[in-house]
């Protein structure tokens, strides 16, 4: 194989990732709380596996203190949270330390990451979920997020470029989201929160798409564009642990 072709070989490896729907690729890897063997360690649980792109860098230093002071919230709606880096182990311990001694960031201080932090100097877990966009850097992972469901399903991914701090109430409102869907049945529309209406899933038939005209408990803008109330305790008692 000639040296361009190879390149471009080892470009198209580093840009396949797995799509929603799709079993997580496995791996077993060396965090900051020991090895884990992903999904097989989390099943029966929601995971956030995400990445950033470099330790000791200001983003991902103010994101790590978010999600780290967020981590309690995410576990009661059921989800682990999982960092990586193309960083080594020792990088890693020394800028969570450094986070914790010194860092003070939107009022949070003394932060301490409790939650895995991958080592991934080899890229090997970077490259299976296409963290690496060559076009945005061919060292560094981009911001990338994926929500693995409790059978080690992709549920969602969401990317973002290195420049951009990710918006943790819309991976915590995404989350809740997914799980209102799976537990009643039904799809949340534009900025939907809890307590908001939800709606339907479309009429597959013309008979039903009349009776969802005069339906009681339904609010039909037309036949295709049903909602109806769901209660936010509801869904949260439901979804949210004790
Ligand atoms: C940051 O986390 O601050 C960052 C990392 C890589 C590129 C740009 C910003």
């Amino acid at each position: 194989m000639e040296a361009t072709q190879l390149e471009e070989t080892q470009i198209q490896e580093s840009f396949s990732m797995p799509k929603i729907g799709d079993k997580a690729p496995e791996f077993t890897a060396i965090t900051t709380q020991g090895e884990i063997n992903f999904p097989s360690d989390y099943k029966g649980e929601w995971s956030i596996l995400f990445s950033h792109p470099a330790d000791f860098t200001p983003v991902c230093t103010s994101e790590f203190m978010t999600f780290a002071h967020l981590e309690e919230k995410f576990k009661k709606a059921n989800c682990n949270l999982i960092g990586l880096s193309i960083d080594g182990l020792y990088s890693h311990i020394a800028w969570l330390r450094t986070i914790k001694e010194k860092i003070k960031f939107n009022g949070m201080e003394n932060i301490e990451v409790k939650f895995p932090l991958i080592e991934d100097i080899s890229m090997n877990v970077a490259k299976k979920y296409g963290m690496i966009q060559p076009g945005e850097s061919k060292t560094q992972a981009v911001r990338a997020v994926f929500f693995v469901d409790p059978e080690g399903i992709v549920r969602a991914l969401i990317y973002y470029p290195l420049s951009l701090g990710r918006n943790f109430d819309e991976l915590y409102r995404a989350l809740i989201a997914m799980q209102t869907s799976d537990k009643f049945n039904v799809a949340t529309p534009a900025d939907w929160n809890p307590g908001d209406d939800v709606i339907v899933s479309p009429a597959g038939s013309c008979g039903v798409a009349s009776e969802r005209m005069t339906a009681e408990e339904l609010e039909c803008e037309d036949w295709f564009f049903c909602t109806k109330k769901l209660d936010k305790d509801l869904v949260l008692n439901d979804i949210l642990k004790k």
